[in-house]
């Protein structure tokens, strides 16, 4: 299973989600197989390393962020990635416009494999203060347990 996070600048929100479901995923599915990956809609930060409010925040809960660099979403990604998980609507639809059609049903909303949260989106932490950053780990935290349930159910269904 190959899983693709995207977010706008891939330098706060989808960068998190990269290693937080990765040390979910290690810890309560370690049977299941991933490849897990990030990549950004726009090309604002390509080759930077996450913002150093995130990785401080990511920091403060155990997750580093450091090796981790900003790419642009590329044609090959709607081939090689069988899940692409967008952070917000608006790249939600960047990513519609770009993926060929035999690709659209890979394309979802991180945030529906977390319904009791109660919001769709993860919000944009880049403008806004402190708590941003924390809101975007709880969010991302609650979803990447939701998203192994939903593969472990895919698992025991296949
Ligand atoms: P991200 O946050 O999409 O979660 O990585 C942002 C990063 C950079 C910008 C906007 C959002 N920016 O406008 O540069």
């Amino acid at each position: 299973m190959k899983i693709l996070f995207v977010c706008l600048g891939n330098i706060c929100r989808s960068p998190t989600a990269e290693v937080v479901f990765r040390a979910v995923a290690s810890g309560e599915a370690p049977d299941i197989v991933l490849e897990i990956d990030s990549a950004g809609t726009a090309g604002y930060h390509v080759g930077e390393p996450p913002d150093r409010r995130t990785r401080q925040a990511a920091a403060r809960r155990g997750y580093d962020l450091s090796a981790l660099r900003a790419r642009v979403v590329e044609p090959r990604d709607f081939e090689n990635f069988d899940l692409i998980l967008a952070m917000d609507r608006e790249n939600l639809s960047a990513l519609e416009r770009r993926a060929p059609p035999h690709a659209r049903d890979r394309l979802r909303l991180f945030l529906e494999f977390a319904p009791e949260v109660g919001i769709t989106e993860v919000p944009d932490p880049y403008y806004g203060g402190p708590n941003g950053f924390e809101d975007v780990l709880d969010l991302i935290e609650e979803a990447s347990r939701g998203l192994i349930e939903h593969l472990r159910r895919q698992t025991r269904a296949a």
